[in-house]
């Protein structure tokens, strides 16, 4: 489906419905440019989960944890240099608990992307505030959370 945000305050409300509709186990993949809105989409879905602190991009870890209705776990790979690296953050257990993960820069875990996740992609399009949002499902539990989204299919507000 295809989501299109005129503002910030947009894809903040969007990502808060994701949050609210996730369930333990959800990976959910944000790819994007630099400056797309992964972040604030990311701040979205923790709000809809009831995270309290805000998520940030901190420029040293590759990891946050935040607690919501589910634990939290925020992905941000821009400086992982070898997928393998993951495994020093031991993130299968983040990514297959019982948590939710939210990763940027996906595209950075090569051969370890998992094999179910909701593909999130975020562009930039003609006005420096708009940005078209997709979601693709990669597995049955992710096209019922695209089903369940769907009614928002659309212009934001
Ligand atoms: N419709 C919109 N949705 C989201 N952000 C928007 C929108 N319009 C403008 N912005 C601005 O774009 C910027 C998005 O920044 P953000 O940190 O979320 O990008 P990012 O994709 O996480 O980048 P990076 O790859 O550097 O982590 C913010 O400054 C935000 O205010
Ligand atoms: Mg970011």
């Amino acid at each position: 489906m295809i989501w299109i945000s005129e503002s910030e305050e947009d894809t903040l409300s969007f990502g808060k419905r994701i949050g609210e509709n996730v369930r333990p186990g959800d990976i959910l993949l944000l790819y994007g440019d630099l400056g797309s809105g992964k972040t604030v989409l990311a701040r979205g879905i923790a709000c809809g989960m009831g995270v309290s602190d805000r998520i940030t991009s901190p420029t040293f870890t590759l990891m946050n944890p935040y607690v919501g209705k589910y634990p939290v776990y925020h992905f941000d790979l821009y400086r992982l240099i070898r997928p393998e690296e993951l495994y020093d953050l031991d993130y299968e257990e983040y990514f297959y608990g019982d948590g939710i993960a939210i990763v940027e820069w996906p595209e950075r875990m090569g051969g370890l992307l998992p094999e179910e996740y909701m593909k999130i992609g975020l562009s930039q399009m003609d006005s420096a505030t708009r940005r078209k949002i997709t979601l693709e499902p990669f597995g049955s539990r992710f096209e019922e959370l695209e089903e369940v989204l769907r009614p928002y299919e659309g212009i934001g507000h």
